[in-house]
């Protein structure tokens, strides 16, 4: 018999109505639209708006459209890994408001933190269970809202970011489809150039650091990006070596969206075209773990049963790694 793989069945994401535009952007900080769109790729990112609305309200939409699209009753959920850097709360887990919301009463559930590389995490995490026989319904969400660790008096990261979330359902396969291959990597000595300073246990918030604006991210850019076209390329050029793929195998790269010039070299470096990237950096910006499930999400009718995947991040940590998956299912799900 041949062995159990975990195959993405459906998919479910949601963004915030409210666009926050670079000519919004102009009038709170010193930048301008051409500055952003040649450096980043980014025109507009949404925005989560209201009193008390954490990440869990963007993650519990996009399950609820994922369950509907899959008619899956939330009773049948195994699992939920929710994969996120701004959880509602340090505790309780994300995933379990999520559950609770849902009505995912005979679940389990946790948060995985990994920066912009969560969702990958997250994903080859829920596929052991699959693999393992342990479970049969896994859902892998990838939710942020950075607005809220955000500062919007720094012209160097609040460009960039943006709130959004994606869910995908795991289900069991033994046909030749799912996820294949993958290559995770974390580097601990990177935790200097991209940080949150408080809020931790180390510098637990106090009138001093809300003062010193240190709840916000800390982002060394360039030599971030240094790093972030290094990774993210190799681990992808890596990923396709390792499973005999040729440039002319791969149908999509479905890359984490940092920067379009990040994503470019990872594409050039893997010899393919742009036409087969997954592009939403322009209107989401950096949703950190919610990039690449709404990559899938923008781009679900284009995929085919046996596309060829390579799924590819990098972020804080450092976090970086690759994916390589085969497409289970033709167009978009009802
Ligand atoms: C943040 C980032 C867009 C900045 O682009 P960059 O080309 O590296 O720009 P630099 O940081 O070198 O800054 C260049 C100049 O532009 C200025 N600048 C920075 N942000 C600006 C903005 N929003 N508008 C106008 N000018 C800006 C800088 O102050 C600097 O000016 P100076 O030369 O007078 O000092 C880029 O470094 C980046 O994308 N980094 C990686 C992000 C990333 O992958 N993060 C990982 C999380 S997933």
């Amino acid at each position: 018999m041949s062995e159990i793989r975990a195959v993405i069945t459906g998919i479910g994401g949601y963004v915030p109505d409210y666009a926050l535009t670079n000519k919004e952007l102009e009038t709170m900080v010193d930048t301008n639209d051409d500055w952003i769109t040649s450096r980043t790729g980014i025109k507009e990112r949404r925005i989560l708006k209201g009193k008390d609305q954490g990440t869990s309200v963007m993650a519990t939409k996009a399950v609820e459209e994922l369950l509907r699209k899959t008619r899956t009753s939330p009773e049948q959920i195994d699992l939920i890994i929710c994969a996120t850097t701004t959880p509602d709360m340090i505790f309780p887990a994300t995933a379990n408001l999520v559950a609770d919301n849902i009505g995912a009463k005979h679940s389990f559930g946790f948060d995985l933190q990994a920066a912009c590389s969560g969702f990958l995490y997250g994903l080859v995490t829920g596929a052991q269970f699959i693999e393992a026989g342990t479970y049969r319904k896994v859902v892998v969400i990838g939710a942020d809202k950075m607005s809220s660790i955000i500062d919007y008096q720094d012209r160097t990261t609040c460009i960039i970011f943006g709130d959004g979330a994606g869910a995908v359902l795991l289900e069991p396969t033994q046909e030749p489809y799912g996820l294949r291959d993958s290559h995770l990597r974390s580097d601990g000595s990177g935790a200097p150039h991209l940080h949150l300073k408080a809020g931790g246990s180390r510098r637990p918030a106090t009138v001093e650091t809300v003062t010193a604006r240190e709840h916000f991210v800390y982002q060394e850019g360039a030599a971030v990006f240094k790093y972030a076209v290094k990774h993210m390329a190799d681990v992808s050029a890596d990923i396709m070596k390792r499973n005999q793929l040729h440039a002319e195998d791969i149908d999509w790269l479905v890359p984490h969206q940092a920067n379009k010039r990040i994503i470019d070299a990872t594409a050039e470096r893997m010899g393919i075209g742009y036409d087969k990237v997954m592009y939403t950096i322009h209107k989401y910006g950096n949703t950190t773990s919610g990039t690449i499930p709404l990559c899938l999400w923008d781009y679900e009718s284009k995929l085919k049963k046996g596309d060829n995947l390579i799924m590819a991040a990098f972020g804080g940590g450092f976090t970086w790694g690759a994916t390589y998956v085969i497409w289970g299912y033709d167009g978009k799900a009802s």
